[in-house]
Order: structure tokens, then sequence, then C-alpha cells
């Protein structure tokens, strides 16, 4: 599978913009965090395109999420190196994994909206956040409330949080054309 079929598929089951640029900044941020963490930077951003592909047809039961992505995902076709830590990655029904792309994957979902929330600060100019602003704004727990801290500190693991923030921050730049920021 390539990152074109895995956007095909996603296009298919996501029709949300705010979901489908959720899914993409994710997507970076695993690409980015994969050499650091000895992942494969291709499989870790597959994974982060795809990982919320069954978010709209779960229709808010929780409890399907993951599940319902990993049947549509084996029903495509797609490997299970991919399908599986996506389906995993509903942490408060299967638990905690160790794999860092399990790590990675749930830190990436939760920085990347925090992230997104500093640039909307700055009027949507996500070249105006710096790991220093992500850095203050992960202090103020009110601040993009939804993003979980405890799952981005899982990252300590494998790299300091600013590194992780600094990482965060230069995937989304690059991509900010394709998630509505600039
Ligand atoms: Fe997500």
């Amino acid at each position: 599978m390539d990152r074109n079929h895995a956007l095909a598929l996603l296009d298919g089951h996501v029709h949300k913009e705010s979901l489908r640029n959720h899914c993409l900044a994710t997507a970076a941020i695993m690409r980015a965090a994969a050499p650091v963490m000895g992942g494969d930077p291709d499989r870790w951003e597959l994974i982060g395109i795809l990982h919320d592909i069954d978010f709209e047809e779960i229709d808010e039961d929780i409890d399907r999420h993951g599940e319902a992505g990993y049947a549509i995902l084996k029903e495509a076709g797609v490997a299970e190196e991919i399908a599986e830590p996506i389906r995993r990655h509903n942490y408060m029904k299967f638990g905690d994994f160790d794999e860092p792309a399990d790590i990675a994957l749930t830190a990436a979902d939760n920085i990347s909206g925090l992230v997104i929330a500093c640039a909307m600060v700055k009027r949507g100019k996500v070249t105006d956040v710096t790991a220093k602003s992500v850095k203050k704004k992960f202090k103020e727990k009110a601040f993009a409330a939804g993003c979980n801290r405890d799952r981005i500190r899982k990252i300590e693991a494998y790299m300091e949080l600013p590194e992780f923030y600094g990482l965060a921050v230069g995937a989304l730049q690059e991509i900010r054309d394709d998630i509505g920021l600039s």
C-alpha cells in the first residue's frame, strides 16, 4: 500500500475536513518520529493516515473504535502490520501496548491537536508556532483540554518532550497547505 492508496481509502470513509486534517497531521508526526524511534517512516505514516478511518461510521460508539477500523482495513486488503496497531490504538478498550508504533500513534494523535490549537491562537499560522509555545500550552491544562497530556508524555521513553514538540511543529509546518493552516 502506498500513500495515495491510503488517502483514497480514507476519503471513502472520512468526509469531515477537520477529521481528515487530523489524520494527515497525525501521519506527518508519525513519519517524523519514526527515525528517532527505530520505526519505518512509510509504515508509520500509513498508520497515521488510516487510524481514525472508522470515526464517522461508529457514530460516537467509542467501544467500536479501532475494531471497526480494523474491519474496514482488512476488507480493503490492508496489511496486518498496519491494521493491527490501528485496532488496538483504542487503548481504553484494549489497554496499553509497548510497541514503539503504538506509543507514537497515541502521542501523535494528541500532540497534533495541541499544535493545531496553538496555530489557531495565531490565526491559523502554524509557521508562528514554536516548540517553546507548545511547551507553555502543554502546561495549561484548560488549553485544548481534549489533548491527553499523559499519552504525549509516553514519548519520553524515546526522546525528551521538547524534541517531540519541535518535531511535531516541523511536521505540521511542512504539510500546512494540506491541512488548512498557513
Ligand atoms: Fe486520532
